[in-house]
């Protein structure tokens, strides 16, 4: 879909590294600057399953660097960011895309889980950006954070992704600021719910892929390259005077909230509850 929009391959030379980039909506996200030419680096935790798409990656005809790294490593990111800038030089777009996720309820969750989920997400986000100042210095890039609804609306079982995803927002929002007079823009994409993500099956699991698409205006689930053409707007020179803006792409999901999902949960509770 996005190729059909663009003439020849407006991202030719360009470096983007995503974090997360083997699966699912980061991975997209590479699939979509490949189609328009760029060089694409990816971290995460496992090099299977990086190299699969890194495969699919240079099959559409990218240069790609593939480096194990879990953002919750300084050292590691740095690493990576080092590896990517010699063999694709420095980025010039930086997606902080890593995330975990699963459901638990606050009274049952561990102050490990909590950390967990907000090590990856938010200080993960702040290693790679951090990492990546430099380069961005010189190329005067941007940074995209892969937020969530979480940020501004309360998902029974997801304390934990709510405030790691708020402190994203503000990160963005503090970096854009510190950052702006450097030519380097951050802003944030806000997915609603996106099909084929493990995020989102962990919680379609928790309730229905029905609920999830009755919360949606639009009455459906994203497609992954819904998300990716933001990425891909937020980067382009169209988004040139687009700073500490947080892009929502839901379907309209913010305007009717989480009610149902959280309605269909109390309900499971209240029957595990008992039974
Ligand atoms: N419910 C409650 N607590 C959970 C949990 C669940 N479903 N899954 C993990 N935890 C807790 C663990 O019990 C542990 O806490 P403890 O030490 O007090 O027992 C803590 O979280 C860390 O778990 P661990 O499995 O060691 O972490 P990890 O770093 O290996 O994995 C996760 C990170 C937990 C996010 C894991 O779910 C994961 O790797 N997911 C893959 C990526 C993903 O979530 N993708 C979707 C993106 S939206």
């Amino acid at each position: 879909m996005i190729g059909q929009w663009f003439q020849g391959k407006p991202f030719a030379s360009k470096t983007v590294f995503i974090t997360g980039g083997g699966s699912g909506i980061n991975f997209g996200i590479a699939q979509a600057f490949s189609s328009l030419g760029a060089n694409v680096a990816i971290c995460g935790r496992t090099r299977s399953r990086l190299e699969e798409a890194a495969a699919k990656l240079r099959e559409a005809g990218s240069r790609v660097s593939v480096s194990v790294a879990d953002v919750r490593d300084y050292a590691a990111i740095e690493k990576a960011l080092a590896a990517s800038e010699a063999e694709l030089g420095p980025v010039d777009t930086l997606v902080c895309g890593a995330a975990g996720n699963f459901v638990a309820l606050a009274g049952a969750l561990s102050s490990n889980g909590f950390k967990t989920v907000l090590d990856i997400d938010l200080l993960g986000s702040f290693n790679a950006a951090r990492a990546a100042f430099a380069q961005l210095r010189t190329t005067k890039g941007s940074i995209l954070f892969v937020s969530s609804g979480h940020a501004d609306a309360a998902f029974i079982g997801q304390s934990h992704v709510a405030a790691a995803k708020a402190g994203v927002e503000a990160l963005m929002r503090n970096l854009a600021l510190e950052w702006g007079p450097f030519g380097i823009r951050s802003n944030s994409i806000v997915p609603g719910p996106v099909e084929n993500t493990e995020g989102m099956e962990r919680l379609i699991s928790a309730s229905s892929r029905e609920t999830w698409d009755a919360m949606v205006p639009l009455g459906r689930m994203a497609r992954i390259e819904e998300i990716a053409a933001m990425a891909i707007f937020l980067a382009s020179p169209l988004a040139s005077y687009v700073n500490g803006a947080q892009m929502t792409v839901d379907g309209g999901m913010a305007v009717t909230g989480p009610g149902l999902f959280n309605a269909t949960l109390a309900v499971a509770m209240m029957q595990a509850d008992a039974a």
